[in-house]
């Protein structure tokens, strides 16, 4: 039996959405107030969804503690007050649309699930617009 075990988690970062190579006029015109070359936060809300084997001895399909420690050392630590432009290799040369961060967080996480495990990362960027990757 597979069940899927889900875990909030929640951080405070930085952006701007922009293509170097453009100038800021057309970038304003792609990517709108995302693209202010002042940068803005947002109060990112992210959902760890874990689906598994239920352990029938045990009743888990992980154990959320590792879980929680996980998101908190790959995610927490790594992405809070930060500003992923600036301060977050992965986005040395990404742009960090809510795209490509749910697709870092889950690049991040996986290789830490044992094999049986699949994996689903949902990111709030506002509490209406929010993104989905599971691979
Ligand atoms: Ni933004």
């Amino acid at each position: 039996m597979r069940v899927t075990v889900c875990r909030k988690a929640h951080f405070n970062a930085a952006h701007r959405l922009y293509v170097k190579s453009w100038d800021d006029q057309k970038n304003e015109e792609v990517f709108g107030k995302c693209s202010n070359p002042h940068y803005h936060g947002h109060n990112y809300e992210l959902i760890v969804n874990v689906t598994g084997t239920l352990d029938p001895v045990t009743g888990y399909v992980m154990d959320m503690k590792v879980l929680k420690d996980l998101i908190k050392a790959e995610v927490e630590d790594a992405f809070d007050h930060k500003n992923f432009n600036e301060q977050v290799p992965e986005f040395t040369d990404l742009i960090p649309s809510a795209e490509n961060i749910a697709v870092v967080i889950y690049n991040k996480l996986f290789p830490h699930l044992d094999e049986d495990k699949t994996l689903e990362v949902v990111l709030y960027e506002t509490p209406r617009n929010f993104v989905k990757y599971s691979g």
